[in-house]
């Protein structure tokens, strides 16, 4: 198969949707790669690297476009990218159509296959082509806190580890899912005191299990939220409910009973946040305050470390990625019902309810759209 990567163009977007490790593995199987000059520049693999594994640089998106049969990217596709697919041709990226009429629309005109990161599922129900990047941002989230309380960016002037003598934050982090069980161990492991609050009693046992003494749970009622929040240094916060806004956990009012500088951090911001008083930023201008406490709430958090976050993300895609350029689409999605939830879009239909749901269009199933 002609498997292509365009440079993503949405800005401030470093990442790339096929390094030159997964391109190398298409390549030994048989396929050809085409990518756009400079795709991979951002995340730190120029065009020597492709070149040097096999596969072709070509000057523009509009031919690798036309080239490819499988167009393999990170960010939804950009209005004059959509304009380029036709019938015929497999995309495989992030989608996330259920908010974006215009996208669909161009994608069902088109006629293209979409199949979208963020629905494909695992075993265990969960989302394996999500989890790279809330493990990024779990991590990145204390580092970004620790700087946030920094006295020059208008925070506390609290290290996060204390010194000999001076005893260490406290961070809390709400939610203990994937973000906050790798922010939690990375707080913990810059020296912080951390506690983790979840509703879930499963999880929370399972923390305790996995985690033992590194860092302490309670239970998410109102009442613990508020004194742990009203004690801490920082709060994480990074809670979901699946397919559903986050929940405002911390309002604005409890912002008084918090230490002036203190550090929010609001993961959960991508769905609306769970502070009252959050509203999304950009890495130009990650941070602003609100009544005395400092808030960092960016939306695409893993785009500050591209380099990670593409390899991260690529290592969860490329068996997917495989598995399409070896079998076809239909196959690779008939002979695998995770994949098969990926289908976001076929040949001018909607194939996903919840999107269907969302804009009002009629879906069909997927297991139909595998049969023309
Ligand atoms: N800003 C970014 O760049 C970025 C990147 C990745 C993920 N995210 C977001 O981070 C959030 C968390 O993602 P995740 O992958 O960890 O999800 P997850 O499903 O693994 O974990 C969510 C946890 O929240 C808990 N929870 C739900 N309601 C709660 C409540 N009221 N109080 C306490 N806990 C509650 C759940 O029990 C679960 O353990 C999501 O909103 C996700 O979209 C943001």
């Amino acid at each position: 198969m002609r498997i292509g990567c365009p440079k993503e163009i949405k800005t401030h977007e470093y990442r790339v949707g096929v390094t030159p490790a997964t391109a190398r593995e298409a390549i030994a199987r048989g396929h050809e790669v085409f990518m756009e000059t400079g795709a991979g520049g951002g995340a730190g693999f120029p065009d020597a690297d492709y070149l040097a594994i096999g596969a072709k640089i070509l000057p523009t998106a509009a031919e690798v476009f036309e080239t490819a049969e499988m167009i393999v990217k990170v960010k939804e596709p950009q209005a004059v990218e959509r304009k380029q697919f036709r019938e015929g041709q497999v995309l495989f990226t992030y989608l996330h159509l259920a908010p974006d009429p215009d996208q669909t629309r161009d994608l069902l005109e088109s006629g293209v296959t979409a199949i979208a990161y963020e629905t494909v599922t695992d075993r265990d129900g969960a989302l394996p082509l999500l989890a790279p990047m809330s493990e990024v941002a779990g991590r990145l989230a204390p580092q970004m806190g620790a700087w946030t309380l920094q006295k020059s960016n208008g925070g506390r002037g609290v290290l996060l580890g204390g010194v000999p003598g001076v005893g260490p934050a406290k961070v809390a982090v709400i939610g203990g899912g994937v973000v906050g069980t790798h922010a939690a161990r990375i707080a913990a492991g810059m020296g912080a005191e951390v506690t983790v609050l979840d509703l879930s009693l499963p999880r929370l046992r399972h923390l305790d299990e996995v985690f033992g003494s590194v860092f302490r749970t309670r239970y998410a009622s109102k009442g613990n939220t508020e004194e742990i929040v009203a004690d801490s240094d920082m709060v994480i916060g990074a809670v979901l409910i699946p397919g559903a806004a986050a929940p405002k956990l911390v309002s604005r009012a409890q912002l008084s009973t918090m230490k002036p500088g203190a550090a929010i951090v609001d993961v959960a911001i991508d769905q609306g946040g769970c502070f009252e008083t959050s509203k999304a930023t950009t890495h130009d201008d990650p941070v602003y305050e609100v009544d005395g406490i400092m808030h960092y709430c960016v939306a695409n958090m893993p785009g500050a470390v591209a380099r990670t976050s593409t390899i991260a993300l690529t290592n969860a895609t490329m068996p997917f990625m495989l598995a399409l350029a070896d079998k076809g689409w239909k196959k690779a999605c008939g002979d695998d019902k995770h994949l098969l939830a990926g289908l976001n879009a076929h040949a001018g239909r909607v194939t996903y309810a919840a999107v269907g749901e969302a804009l009002g269009i009629e879906a069909i199933t997927p297991e139909a759209a595998l049969r023309f």
